[in-house]
């Protein structure tokens, strides 16, 4: 069956080569309203004149880098998606266009079902992210007082199965807490898909550190969720969001220092793990007391948030965000072991430079990964 225009999601094709763009073309027309564009500027001019909602991107064009445009549409087009494809050999940048924003990427030679199968995937998962990022714009009740956040949840999971009906699964990986997994999944990489890549490895680095603990069974889950969820308050950083006195402090530094306050906040009505509601209170105290946003010390910091506090920081070193410049994995284990005693647990830090340093050849890859990695069944 013919589907009309009106209904087809549209598509920017940006390739230089006449040849692969028109096939491109012809391959994709049936099922989209297509766009093309053979190098950056007309790409930017497409995107600005025309509703867009999927990117194709050849990492090769003649008038700037495929990274560096795929930079500049996700900050101008946040709530467009980009598929890179690349060539052999250019593996490695089209894992830091994940690192990015890019959805998803395609080596050439791919097959037609391949490349039609992940536009449809990400055409899907686009449509939960906006139902996610309408709602955020125009609910602030996730983190208001009791009563209006649990009524202000119960319409957004609402919102949100009838949007997932069909493939509502399971993840072994946090327990009770399942089902709302896809959900909070979801808020963080509707917000940002840099905060929910940071948050996918701070769970992926805590539970490593995990692994060599004696931590029971529900510690290790609540560990792998709490340090998954542990900047969700930064979805709650908006004007809308925040109490008039929240709103009137005065630099974006105060603001920035509430949100471990504000996310165990916004989650209390969903019922999470105590442990859970810690880690997200307490990841940016310091072992020494002169961390925020309450200057806990020492073993007064629960050891979950200690693990996570940890693991945050490394992931931070070793990407570029927010930092301007991304350390090698060494230095980054030395800055923090520079700092076991002031800021970190020292013997947290010590098995954790161990681990780090036993699986540093693999771990380029898996700080890469876009997807919160699987914690082993137990
Ligand atoms: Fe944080």
């Amino acid at each position: 069956m013919m589907i009309p225009d009106s209904l087809k999601p549209t598509i920017l094709v940006v390739e230089d080569e006449a040849g692969p763009r028109d096939a491109l073309k012809v391959i994709l027309r049936p099922f989209f309203n297509i766009q093309v564009a053979e190098n950056g500027q007309v790409a930017m001019r497409v995107l600005k004149e025309h509703p867009v909602d999927l990117v194709t991107l050849d990492q090769k064009l003649p008038d700037r880098q495929g990274l560096d445009l795929l930079q500049d549409i996700k900050i101008e087009h946040g709530d467009v998606e980009v598929i890179i494809i690349t060539g052999y050999g250019s593996l490695k940048s089209a894992m830091e266009g994940i690192r990015h924003g890019a959805a998803g990427y395609l080596l050439k030679p791919f097959n037609v079902t391949e490349l039609i199968t992940l536009i449809n995937q990400t055409l899907e998962k686009k449509k939960r992210l906006d139902c996610l990022r309408s709602f955020l714009k125009h609910s602030g009740e996730l983190a208001a007082a009791e009563r209006e956040s649990e009524q202000a949840w119960k319409r957004l999971s609402e919102q949100y199965s009838s949007l997932t009906k069909a493939k509502q699964e399971s993840d072994p990986r946090f327990g009770a807490s399942t089902s709302l997994i896809p959900l909070l999944s979801d808020l963080l990489e509707a917000k940002d898909r840099q905060l929910f890549n940071h948050s996918s490895r701070v769970s992926f680095y805590s539970t490593l550190l995990a692994n060599r603990l004696n931590l029971s069974l529900s510690e290790q889950k609540s560990l792998a969720l709490g340090a998954f969820l542990h900047d969700i308050g930064n979805i709650a950083m908006e004007d809308h969001f925040l109490s008039k006195t929240e709103r009137h402090e005065t630099t974006g530094q105060d603001r920035l220092k509430r949100h471990p306050e504000i996310g165990a906040r916004m989650i209390l009505p969903l019922g999470l793990p105590a442990e859970v509601g810690q880690i997200i209170s307490y990841h940016h105290e310091r072992y020494d007391g002169s961390g925020y946003p309450y200057g806990l010390q020492g073993e007064g910091i629960p050891l979950l948030a200690r693990i996570v506090s940890i693991a945050q920081t490394f992931d931070h070193l070793i990407t570029d965000h927010p930092t301007p410049q991304a350390l090698p994995i060494e230095a980054a284990v030395q800055q923090i072991t520079l700092q076991a005693d002031t800021r970190f647990d020292p013997m947290l830090t010590d098995v954790f430079a161990r681990v780090i340093n036993e699986c540093k050849a693999s771990l380029p890859a898996l700080a890469m990964s876009a997807r919160p990695m699987p914690i082993p069944e137990l």
